[in-house]
């Protein structure tokens, strides 16, 4: 697959401007546990996967960059002078990156971009974080710019923050540009400190059912929950003036404090102050092999995503109210910014047919689609193929 998907983006680089100088490969990624909690300086489990953008390359010989998506059969030529906001969407990831780069002086010339992938679009599996990232670290590697691999993570986050106007945290682009073979990475949100969990079971699989709903999270609901989040800190300031995040707020100080703010915001703060709590009890419970308590702090996200922070939809809900039942399932949540998107489930090796099989059901039946489940393997950060 992958390599069918190489060939026909380098086939088609070739036709249109030659051979290309690099092709990059970006990873999407799962995030196992911590969501919502990046944008609140919190804790992330997420892990780069074998589904990709590959991007390719080369200096433009013309003052104009000319940009192709493979997939979307659309292409976007501006000159590098007049960066706009581009309806098409897409082309505005990679004019972030742009405008970003001249921030730190390191305005670039223009270039020749095919790109294509299959990271499914709108599926939470982060395709717009790969593009971003696997654009600015084509970028990097062609004009020797000297970006570390955490540079290019936070560059790519400032491009969707401020050119595209979506108030993501770091998570996404994280685990793309630094995502490891068969490992999880415990990042840090506050101070971008990060280890390395080895997740190399063979008879624990991580299973993504698409509900097939398309995502939007420039749509406003995301920045809303951002700002619910920044309006309960605000007021926890007031009575604890060492606090500047949810990070530093605990359940006691969140109890005693409920009648200050009103109740969506108290239940948006509730929910990522225990989430955070629970990604550190899944970490832990990975290091005895302890899937079935890693999956019940799987289930209890989804019951607060669902019910305290509100970014479930009914589709989301039902394949996980089916999954977290299912035999063999450690436990299952919906994964990303939520309203659509994947359900992430944790899923014995044994047991997988029966998995698909039921949840198979569940998707005609109930949602009249045709089941869309992908099975991850866990795989290396962004790199240059060729
Ligand atoms: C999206 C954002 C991430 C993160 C998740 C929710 O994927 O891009 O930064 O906030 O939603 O955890």
């Amino acid at each position: 697959m992958t390599s069918a998907i190489v060939d026909d983006i380098s086939r088609s680089f070739h036709t249109k401007f030659g051979k290309e100088s690099i092709l990059v490969k970006a990873p999407g990624r799962v995030n196992l546990i911590g969501e919502h909690t990046d944008y609140n300086e919190g804790f992330v489990l997420p892990a780069a996967i074998d589904k990709a953008i590959f991007l390719a390359i080369k200096p433009s010989a013309t003052t104009l960059n000319h940009w192709v998506s493979l997939d979307m059969e659309q292409s976007f030529e501006a000159s590098i002078d007049a960066i706009e906001r581009s309806k098409l969407q897409w082309p505005n990831y990679l004019q972030g990156v742009l405008v970003e780069l001249g921030n730190l002086g390191m305005a670039v010339p223009p270039t020749n971009i095919v790109f294509g992938g299959d990271i499914p679009i709108g599926s939470g599996m982060s395709s717009s974080a790969a593009l971003t990232t696997g654009f600015a670290f084509a970028l990097n590697q062609l004009f020797g710019l000297g970006l570390s691999r955490i540079d290019i993570a936070k560059l790519g986050q400032r491009a969707e923050n401020n050119f595209v106007g979506i108030k993501c945290g770091i998570m996404d682009q994280f685990a793309s540009v630094l995502g490891c073979e068969k490992t999880l990475l415990h990042l840090d949100c506050r101070d971008i400190t990060y280890t390395y969990v080895p997740f190399n079971r063979n008879d624990v699989r991580i299973v993504l059912c698409d509900t097939q709903i398309k995502h939007n999270l420039a749509e406003s609901e995301y920045n809303l929950r951002r700002s619910q989040c920044e309006r309960g800190v605000e007021i926890l300031k007031y009575y604890f003036p060492d606090v500047s995040s949810l990070r530093d707020v605990n359940p006691e100080m969140m109890q005693s404090h409920e009648q200050k703010m009103d109740d969506v915001v108290f239940r948006r703060c509730t929910y990522v102050i225990a989430e955070n709590q629970r990604v550190a009890k899944a970490c832990n419970s990975l290091t005895t092999d302890d899937f079935v308590a890693f999956g019940q702090a799987m289930n209890d996200s989804h019951q607060g995503l669902r019910d305290d922070y509100e970014v479930s939809c009914p589709e989301l809900d039902v394949l996980q109210s089916v999954a977290e039942k299912t035999e063999g399932v450690f436990g299952s949540r919906m994964m990303g910014g939520g309203f659509g998107g994947c359900t992430i489930n944790l899923v014995t090796e044994a047991s997988l047919e029966n998995f698909q099989q039921t949840l198979g059901k569940v998707f005609r039946q109930k949602l009249a689609k045709e089941p869309i489940i992908h099975i991850c393997q866990l795989k290396g950060g962004t790199e240059i193929l060729e």
